[in-house]
């Protein structure tokens, strides 16, 4: 994944580039550089591990250039230390990248062959020796890159910068995302909008195979061959602040505070409050024409996403009454999907870059599905790829594990099923209001269960000591189970599954003793008594039950030793409420290990490689 930072304009680029590089860390944090123009020569500095050490290093370092490219490292070829750490030079050229270049085996025997001598394990290394060996030749930068892009296969984009020419800045797309920040005469070029939102609010999103040539003050975007193309400035609203902590210990913490303003930002277009009704009107003709005739939906997403689109296929399939599958992305791009005329796909998306979600949109277009994308960034590109569009409206989401980006994407969904059902007549007016009266009454319920912060940070000592987590639901709270046992494997390292409750006794049963927490969703709905009795099968067996359960429901409290009330919700609504404790206990536990909340090791936020 990776982020990546350059900047070209009157001011000292060093701060520039580390600040954006901050903003840019949860996209991977295992190495960090950059490299600035000074006295006519490049300057490079490099560190393993996180941006803080790069930034020790450079505590006496001062550049007096205007150009500099910055890189935050996720490593996919080569180990995660300086000397594999971007920018990568080769004589005159330096380069970072991000993306995975797939012929660089047959590139790396070339080079070598030639004699040239290769200084990393990267393949990125590669594709700046293949500048620099043409520009010698050329002695045109533009040019050089144009020649090497031909010899390049993958999904990669890289930002060049030439030592000869201390006013230019080249960068191509391919894959993974770059944004070129428009500012007073000066440019940006960025992983993600949040690196430069400090400087200017005016972006351009690069599609693939695009280039942009910044020259001096003087901007220009191409075509892999060099013809000019005309793209359109985005003008983006998210403020500096919130990007900040704004007083939280971790973005985590605060991202989880804000879910009620989420939820209630994310729901706000699509309702008319006086009648409690969900509005059609912002569907757009051709969506509402394709609700009505759709056969079939499929849901595509990764992650944490994924299990907001099962939440989903219960939501359309019980409200809508359409049959809808759900494909993890990664394996729905191989699997050869049958696709039905009058398939709907959606793909669910926070960041609206991760790779497999990326092709597995572009896939479904090409068997001939139609598309919605839900994702948090508009222009992003899945968002792009798609026909119709749906928006969390959550604001950034900082912290590697995603959470108001979850509880956000669940009220869509409801809304999203409320629509179908409209649009195809199958819903009562009453049934509708109830749906709406509940998504209303979510950000109050959120509220309270954020009081369960400071319960589990008391009793997080306590919960460390439990080798390993089994979290149980079902229907619905089944997806929440699932979300909560990956929030505790990212966040505390610790052994954790979810299954379907009456699931347990083919196989999990197994696994349950004392040391064993069983951690059930079970919010009073119709599934609740078949629960309760999987938890009885699991308690004779010595396992220690924390329950999630609706008001002061004394059956489940009784079998518990922890037992965490929840406000009384309609089924649709239960999991956006479910899921809050469920973060904070792992937020707890992993603040009380000591490990970093925000940027957990081994993970990126936004997964763009395969
Ligand atoms: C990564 C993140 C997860 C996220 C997943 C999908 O694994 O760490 O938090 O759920 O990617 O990301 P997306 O942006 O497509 O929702």
């Amino acid at each position: 994944m990776c982020g990546i930072v350059g900047y070209l304009g009157p001011k000292e680029p060093k701060n520039i580039i580390i600040e954006g590089l901050k903003k840019l860390e949860y996209r991977g944090y295992d190495s960090a550089g950059i490299a600035v123009i000074h006295d006519g020569k490049t300057k490079r500095v490099r560190a393993q591990g996180k941006l803080k050490n790069l930034e020790e290093k450079l505590i006496s370092e001062s550049f007096n250039g205007h150009l500099g490219i910055g890189h935050t490292r996720w490593a996919t070829h080569g180990a995660p230390n300086e000397r594999n750490a971007h920018p990568h030079q080769a004589g005159e050229i330096s380069l970072v990248h991000n993306g995975i270049i797939e012929n660089y085996l047959e590139i790396k025997a070339e080079l070598i062959k030639k004699g040239t001598e290769i200084k990393s394990d990267t393949d990125s290394e590669l594709v700046a020796h293949l500048i620099w060996e043409d520009i010698q030749k050329t002695q045109n930068l533009l040019q050089s890159v144009k020649n090497t892009l031909g010899k390049i296969v993958g999904a990669f984009s890289i930002l060049v910068m030439w030592e000869k020419s201390p006013n230019e800045l080249i960068a191509f797309k391919d894959g993974p995302p770059l944004i070129v920040g428009i500012g007073e005469k000066e440019h940006f070029v960025v992983s993600d909008v949040q690196a430069a939102i400090k400087y200017t609010k005016r972006f351009v999103y690069l599609n693939d195979r695009e280039i942009v040539h910044i020259q001096g003050t003087d901007v220009k975007f191409m075509n892999a061959k060099g013809e000019p193309i005309k793209k359109d400035i985005v003008t983006v609203d998210w403020s500096e602040d919130q990007v900040e902590k704004a007083g939280f210990k971790h973005f985590m913490l605060k991202e989880i505070y804000e879910q009620p303003r989420a939820v209630a930002q994310a729901i706000a277009p699509y309702i008319d409050t006086d009648t409690h009704s969900i509005l059609l009107k912002n569907i757009g003709y051709e969506m509402t024409d394709l609700y009505k005739k759709i056969d079939r939906v499929f849901f595509i997403a990764c992650g944490t996403s994924y299990y907001a689109a099962m939440v989903g296929k219960y939501l359309i399939e019980q409200i809508a009454k359409v049959p809808v599958e759900t494909d993890i992305a990664s394996e729905f791009r191989y699997r050869k999907p049958v696709m039905p005329a009058n398939t709907l796909v959606i793909t669910i998306s926070q960041s609206g870059e991760t790779a497999d979600t990326l092709a597995a949109i572009r896939l479904a277009k090409e068997c001939g599905a139609q598309t919605l994308s839900i994702t948090n960034v508009a222009q992003s590109s899945i968002d792009r790829e798609a026909t119709g569009h749906m928006y969390m409206n959550t604001g950034v989401e900082v912290g590697v594990a995603s959470t108001k980006a979850f509880t956000s994407t669940l009220s869509l969904l409801n809304i999203l099923a409320v629509q179908i059902a409209k649009v195809r007549g199958k819903i009562s007016v009453a049934d509708e209001k109830q749906i709406v009266q509940s998504l209303l009454a979510v950000p109050s319920q959120m509220e309270t269960v954020l009081s369960y912060d400071k319960y589990f940070k008391e009793a997080a000592a306590k919960l460390a000591e439990f080798k390993g987590f089994l979290y149980l639901g079902r229907g619905v709270s089944f997806p929440i189970a699932l979300e909560g046992a990956l929030k505790l494997k990212e966040l505390a390292y610790m052994h954790a599954e979810g299954y379907a409750a009456g699931e347990m006794k083919h196989g999990p049963l197994a696994l349950i003793d004392k040391d064993m927490a069983i951690v059930v969703v079970a919010p009073s709905d119709d599934l609740i008594d078949k629960t309760i009795s999987n938890l009885q099968e699991a308690k004779a067996r010595g396992g220690k039950i924390i329950s999630i359960g609706t008001g002061e429901n004394e059956g489940l409290k009784s079998m518990s030793e922890f037992y965490l009330p929840l406000p009384a919700a309609f089924w649709t609504t239960n999991p956006l409420v479910a899921v809050v404790p469920l973060q904070l206990m792992s937020y707890h536990l992993a603040d009380h290990l000591k490990y970093d909340v925000d940027q957990p090791r081994n993970l990126a936020k936004s997964v763009t490689v395969e």
